[in-house]
C-alpha cells in the first residue's frame, strides 16, 4: 500500500460497478448482466449474507390473492404511512410495478408459501389497508418468515447464471470522478490481500444498504455502517431526510434481534403489564397493525407511564401462543427459534419480551425513481452523471418520514430493476463519454486511506464507535426533544476530530478486520452527523421524527425534504414531489388509524 498513487494503482475495467450485493444491488446487476453488460458487484460479505437475508415478514404487492386489493390502495397507504413526506411520483411508480416485480421473482424460482389454489400466500402487515384505511388487507407476499432469505438466494443464483462478476470481501472506499464531475468508478480494498484497486466504470451503482449500526441497539447486521453514504458525503453530494429513522416495534428485549411484524399479521398482539391489549386504545381500527412509528410510540408511552413488563418494567409482551403450535411452526418457524435463543421463551407457550429497536433508515442518498443520484441546484434537481443509488441507502423517496413494513423488499427489487433498465438504455451514450478518473480524485482517496494507515497513535476505533452509538441511543430515540437533540449535535461534533484521529496497531495486510472497522467508522461518523443535525433543525413531529416539544405536524413550514452537506454541516431544503405520475395528488390530512 505504501507509495501507492494514481500512477501505480492496479485498475479493473467494467461497464458498470455495483457496490453492495443485497436485494437492490443484485436485482440491478441481474438486469445489467442479462443485457450483456460487463458488471462487477463488490460486497463486504458473501452475497447471500447481505442484510436483506434478515428480512422476514414479506414483500408488499397488491396481488389480491386472499382479499380484494389494488395498487391504488397500496399507493394511498404508502403516502399516508410516509406522513406525506414521500414523493408521490416515486410511490405511484413503486406500487404500480409491485405486482410484476413479485411475479417476476416467482418466475425466477423464489419459494413463496402457497395457498391451496397454488397462488402466493399473503399476510396482513402494519399500515396496509383495503379501501383507503377501512380495514387491514393481506398484501405481504411471504416465504414463511424468511422472505429476505428466499429473495436473496434466488437473485444470487440468477446472477451466477447471468455471469455477473462478484468481488466477495471487497470494501468500496471512495467515488472517483472525471474532469467534468461524472462518477467513473470507485476505489476499493480487497480484504484478503489488503490491496487497493481502482474499479473504472462509466456507471456506478451504490446499493450499500442501511447504517443502523450507528445505534447501540439495532436489528441491523454489523456490516450496516453506511458506507455508500460516507462515500457520497465525502464526494460533496448531500444526504437527504436523515432525521427519519424507523424503530421496529418488536426487537427482542436486550438482544435487538428482529421479531417480524408478520407475527402480528398472523394474529399476535402486544400486552402491557396489566395484560391489556393496549394498541386498541391508540389505534382503534388497525390496532397492532398500525404503522410502525405509531406502534413504537405507543409502546414507549406504555413503558414510560409505568405499564412496562418485567422487573424493570422496560419492555412489553408479544403474545402469539393462541395462534397454535401448528401455525407458529409453519408460518413463523424462525421467530420461534429466535425467541428461544435470544428471548429465552418458547412462543408456543409464553409471550416474547419486545422493545422498539432501530431498524431502518428512511433517508439517504437523494435519487429519482430511475435510481439516478440527484443534487439540488438553483431550485432544481440535477442528475449526477454516472451515479445511481438503490435500496436502503437511497432516498427515492418512497418512504418519506416512515416506511411501511414489506415496502423495503419491494423498494429493492422495483428500483434495482428500474436503475438497471436506465443504465442499459443510457449505456451507449455513456460509452461515448471518453472520460477517465482524474488523478486528483484517485489520489484524494488514497491520501485518506494512507493517512489512516500511517497513523501509529491516536483514538481507539472501538471506543470512538461506542461513543457514537451511545450518543445516538441517548439523544435520538423514539421520542425526541430539541434540547436532547441539540446536546446530541454537540456530542457528535466533539467526536468528529476524534473519529478523524483513529488508528489501529496491527498493520498486517491479510484479512485485517481492524483496518475495515476503522474505515467503516469514518462512514458512520458522517451518518451520525447528518442524522442529529437534520433532526435538531426540524421543529415539528412527522412520521418517525416525534418531538415532545413540537408534537404536531407542520405542513406549512415542514412539508419539505432536508438536505445535509458534509463539508460545512449546512442544511437546505427542497420540495416534496406532491404530483404523482398519472393520478391525482393525495393531499395531506391527519393521520389516524
Ligand atoms: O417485520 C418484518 O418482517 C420486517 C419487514 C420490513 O422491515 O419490511
Amino acid at each position: 500500500m505504501k507509495g501507492l498513487t494514481s500512477a501505480t494503482i492496479p485498475r479493473r475495467h467494467f461497464d458498470a460497478v455495483v457496490v453492495g450485493a443485497g436485494g437492490a444491488g443484485m436485482r440491478c446487476s441481474l438486469q445489467l448482466a442479462q443485457a450483456g453488460l460487463k458488471v462487477a458487484v463488490l460486497s463486504k460479505v458473501f452475497p447471500t449474507r447481505s442484510h436483506t437475508v434478515a428480512a422476514q415478514g414479506g414483500i408488499g404487492a397488491s396481488l389480491g390473492n386472499m382479499s380484494e386489493d389494488n395498487w391504488y390502495w397500496h399507493m394511498y397507504d404508502t403516502v399516508k404511512g410516509s406522513d406525506w413526506l414521500g414523493d408521490q411520483d416515486a410511490i405511484e411508480f413503486m406500487c404500480r410495478e409491485a405486482t410484476s416485480a413479485v411475479y417476476e421473482l416467482e418466475h425466477f424460482g423464489m419459494p413463496f408459501d402457497r395457498n391451496a389454489d397454488g397462488t402466493i400466500y399473503q399476510r396482513p402487515f402494519g399500515g396496509h389497508t383495503a379501501n383507503f384505511g377501512e380495514k387491514p388487507v393481506q398484501r405481504a407476499c411471504a416465504a414463511a418468515d424468511r422472505t429476505g432469505h428466499a429473495l436473496l438466494h434466488t437473485l444470487y443464483q440468477r446472477n451466477v447464471a447471468a455471469r455477473t462478476q462478484f468481488f466477495v470481501e471487497w470494501m468500496a472506499l471512495d467515488l472517483v470522478r472525471d474532469a467534468d464531475g461524472a462518477v467513473v468508478g470507485v476505489t476499493a480494498l480487497e480484504m484478503e490481500t489488503g490491496d487497493i484497486y481502482l474499479f473504472e466504470a462509466k456507471q456506478t451503482v451504490l446499493a450499500t444498504g442501511g447504517a443502523g449500526r450507528i445505534w447501540a441497539a439495532s436489528t441491523n447486521a454489523f456490516i450496516n455502517t453506511g458506507d455508500g453514504l460516507g462515500m457520497v458525503a465525502r464526494a460533496g453530494i448531500p444526504l437527504q431526510d436523515m432525521e427519519f429513522w424507523q424503530f421496529h416495534p418488536t426487537g427482542v428485549s436486550g438482544a435487538g434481534v428482529l421479531i417480524t411484524e408478520g407475527v402480528r399479521g398472523e394474529g399476535g398482539y402486544l400486552l402491557n403489564k396489566d395484560g391489556e391489549r393496549f394498541m386498541e386504545r391508540y389505534a382503534p381500527t388497525l390496532k397492532d397493525l398500525a404503522p410502525r412509528d405509531f406502534v413504537s410510540r405507543s409502546m414507549d408511552q406504555e413503558i414510560k407511564e409505568g405499564r412496562g413488563c418485567g422487573p424493570n418494567k422496560d419492555h412489553v409482551l408479544l403474545k402469539l401462543d393462541h395462534l397454535g403450535e401448528e401455525v407458529i411452526k409453519k408460518r413463523l418457524p424462525s421467530i420461534r427459534e429466535i425467541a428461544i435463543r435470544f428471548g429465552n421463551v418458547d412462543p408456543c407457550k409464553d409471550p416474547i419480551p419486545v422493545v422498539p429497536t432501530i431498524h431502518y433508515m428512511m433517508g439517504g442518498i437523494p435519487a429519482n425513481y430511475h435510481g439516478q443520484v440527484v443534487t439540488w441546484k438553483d431550485g432544481k434537481e440535477e442528475v449526477v452523471p454516472g451515479l445511481y443509488a438503490v435500496g436502503e441507502c437511497a432516498a427515492v423517496s418512497v418512504h418519506g418520514a416512515n416506511r411501511l413494513g414489506t415496502n423495503s423488499l419491494l423498494d429493492l427489487v422495483v428500483f434495482g430493476r428500474a436503475a438497471g433498465n436506465h443504465i442499459v438504455n443510457s449505456h451507449p451514450e455513456r460509452q461515448k463519454a471518453n472520460s477517465e478518473a482524474t488523478n486528483e480524485s484517485i489520489d484524494r482517496s488514497l491520501h485518506r486511506v494512507l493517512e489512516l494507515e500511517n497513523r501509529t497513535s491516536g483514538a481507539s476505533v472501538a471506543e470512538t464507535g461506542q461513543a457514537i452509538r451511545l450518543t445516538m441511543q441517548q439523544h435520538c430515540g423514539v421520542f425526541r426533544t430539541l434540547d436532547l437533540l441539540n446536546k446530541g449535535v454537540e456530542k457528535i461534533d466533539e467526536l468528529v476530530p476524534q473519529a478523524h484521529n483513529i488508528y489501529f496497531k496491527d498493520k498486517s495486510k491479510v484479512f485485517n478486520t481492524a483496518r475495515i472497522e476503522a474505515l467503516e467508522l469514518l462512514n458512520m461518523i458522517e451518518v451520525a452527523r447528518a442524522t442529529v443535525k437534520s433532526a435538531a433543525n426540524r421543529t415539528e413531529s412527522r412520521g418517525a421524527h416525534a418531538l415532545n416539544d413540537h408534537p404536531e405536524r407542520d405542513d406549512e413550514n415542514w412539508l419539505r425534504h432536508t438536505l445535509w452537506h458534509s463539508e460545512d454541516g449546512r442544511l437546505e431544503y427542497k420540495p416534496v414531489h406532491m404530483k404523482p405520475l398519472t393520478v391525482d395528488t393525495f393531499p395531506p390530512k391527519p393521520r389516524t388509524f
